[in-house]
């Protein structure tokens, strides 16, 4: 995903410069939002059909051995071996949103291709030959229950209800001699295959559900590194919800250091989530989570660095500290950010509308000229501060998105609290 300044719309907040914080309260409010839409759904369907038709070909039937009796000839004995699934031919699956229950796929008309060998024998008549078996009308319906596993904030998918159904079954016997025999019995035959079958389907279905998707989704990272300094907090802050809308995740949504982490002062803001249902997925991202990101960046000093060691008189006692942002910025200064996504991070610029303009509030510093120090800042917020702030936020912040899932056609609107951002996705 290219990064298009074309359609990243300017947020109005301070971001990386911002730290004035209100009063500490618990954080019940999300940080950040994953939304995966119907669409979502749909398109997370056809991925997984792929898997579970690979799983329901390696469908293991073992042998099978009946005794055939006919009048007047006796007693005889066939066996049936080497069965083998040709094609599980599993149409799309439909995906359906059940509000605060789950979800529940379902598959309609699928069929069976069968294949194997048989062998009869009677007295000292022995014959055998092939066999093909056809089931067709075969639905299979399965619930999905998402849950979160408290200790870690995974996600957790099992397959809580499974059943199936089996329309027809046809058999084909060939091979010469004893085959006509064979035949005669093709309604036992043919239950008996059904059966198998049919208690098959819902174990694999329920098997694919545990070993395959359970540890795919768990592939979506609850933490992530962000630089040397930062990682992010993405744990579930609350269980995945499903609703009309769609399946939610609320997430942390955190900056913190890695050296050492302390609750922010300040908590996320209720996001008000808009119905859209045209992307598959939709991210909201807080503004808490910008906030914490700057808090985090601010405590580490990688803005005091350039300015202490390079721009500063030599005399000076005066340093670029989070104070004295706090105490000078001027408020309505305009900054925004632009943000956009590049290889599934999210990445941003800053810029400031106009020039900041000093005016001496309040200092521990002791006195000095404001005068000086407006060209001081004049010079060193678009020379150092900026570039500074810019080079960190297109380097970009790992978005939660699953192993070998990628955005594209975002679209990013913003709202008072939060940036909510729609996309496809593709895989790999
Ligand atoms: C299935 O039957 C075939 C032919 O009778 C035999 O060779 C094979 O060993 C049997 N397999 C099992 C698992 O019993
Ligand atoms: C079911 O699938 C078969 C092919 O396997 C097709 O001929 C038939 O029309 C389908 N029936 C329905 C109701 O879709
Ligand atoms: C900030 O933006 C608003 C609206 O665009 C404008 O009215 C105001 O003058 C700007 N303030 C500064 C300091 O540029
Ligand atoms: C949400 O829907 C509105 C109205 O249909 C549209 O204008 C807006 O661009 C959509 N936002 C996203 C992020 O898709």
């Amino acid at each position: 995903v290219a990064w298009r300044p074309d359609n990243a719309p300017k947020w109005s907040t301070l971001v990386l410069l911002a730290l004035m914080g209100t009063a500490v309260t618990v954080a019940t409010n999300p940080g950040f939002m994953a939304r995966i839409s119907q669409k979502g759904l749909d398109f997370a369907c056809i991925q997984g059909v792929a898997v579970l038709q690979k799983a329901l070909e390696d469908i293991h039937i073992p042998n099978f051995s009946g005794i055939f009796k006919v009048k007047h000839l006796g007693k005889g004995q066939y066996n049936f071996y080497s069965i083998t699934v040709d094609r599980f031919q599993l149409p799309r699956p439909q995906v359906k949103l059940q509000p605060n229950n789950g979800l529940q796929m379902s598959i309609h008309n699928a069929s069976i291709r069968i294949s194997g060998k048989w062998k009869a024998k009677k007295n000292f008549l022995k014959a055998g030959g092939m066999f093909g078996l056809n089931i067709e009308g075969v639905s299979i319906s399965a619930e999905l229950k998402l849950g979160r596993k408290p200790s870690t904030g995974y996600i957790t998918v099992t397959c809580s209800r499974c059943i199936n159904h089996i329309d027809s079954v046809h058999l084909r016997i060939s091979g010469s001699k004893l085959g006509w025999l064979i035949r005669l019995f093709h309604n036992k035959i043919e239950s008996s295959l059904r059966n198998i079958i049919h208690n098959k389907i819902c174990k694999i279905v329920t098997k694919s559900v545990s070993s395959k998707l359970q540890p795919y989704v768990q592939t979506l990272p609850v933490t992530a590194k962000v630089d040397a300094v930062a990682g992010i907090d993405y744990h579930l802050v609350a269980p995945v919800t499903v609703t009309e809308e769609g399946v939610d995740g609320q997430m942390k949504g955190e900056f913190f250091s890695l050296a050492e982490r302390s609750p922010p002062p300040f908590s996320p803001p209720a996001m008000a989530f808009p119905s859209n249902r045209s992307s598959m997925v939709y991210l909201g991202v807080s503004d808490y989570y910008f906030n914490t990101a700057g808090r985090v960046y601010l405590q580490a000093g990688v803005l005091n660095m350039d300015v202490r060691d390079h721009m500063m008189p030599s005399r000076s006692k005066f340093r670029l500290t989070t104070k004295f942002l706090g105490t000078f910025l001027p408020e309505r200064t305009n900054a925004s950010l632009e943000v956009g996504t590049k290889s599934n991070r999210l990445i941003g610029e800053l810029k400031l509308d106009s020039r900041l303009l000093l005016e001496l509030k309040h200092s521990d510093i002791g006195t000095f000229r404001v005068q000086l120090l407006q060209k001081f800042m004049d010079y060193l917020v678009p020379t150092v501060v900026l570039p500074k702030v810019n080079e960190r936020l297109l380097r970009g912040v790992p978005l939660p998105l699953p192993a070998g899932a990628y955005l594209y056609n975002m679209v990013i609107q913003s709202y008072q609290d939060f940036l909510l951002l729609g996309a496809d996705v593709h895989r790999d």
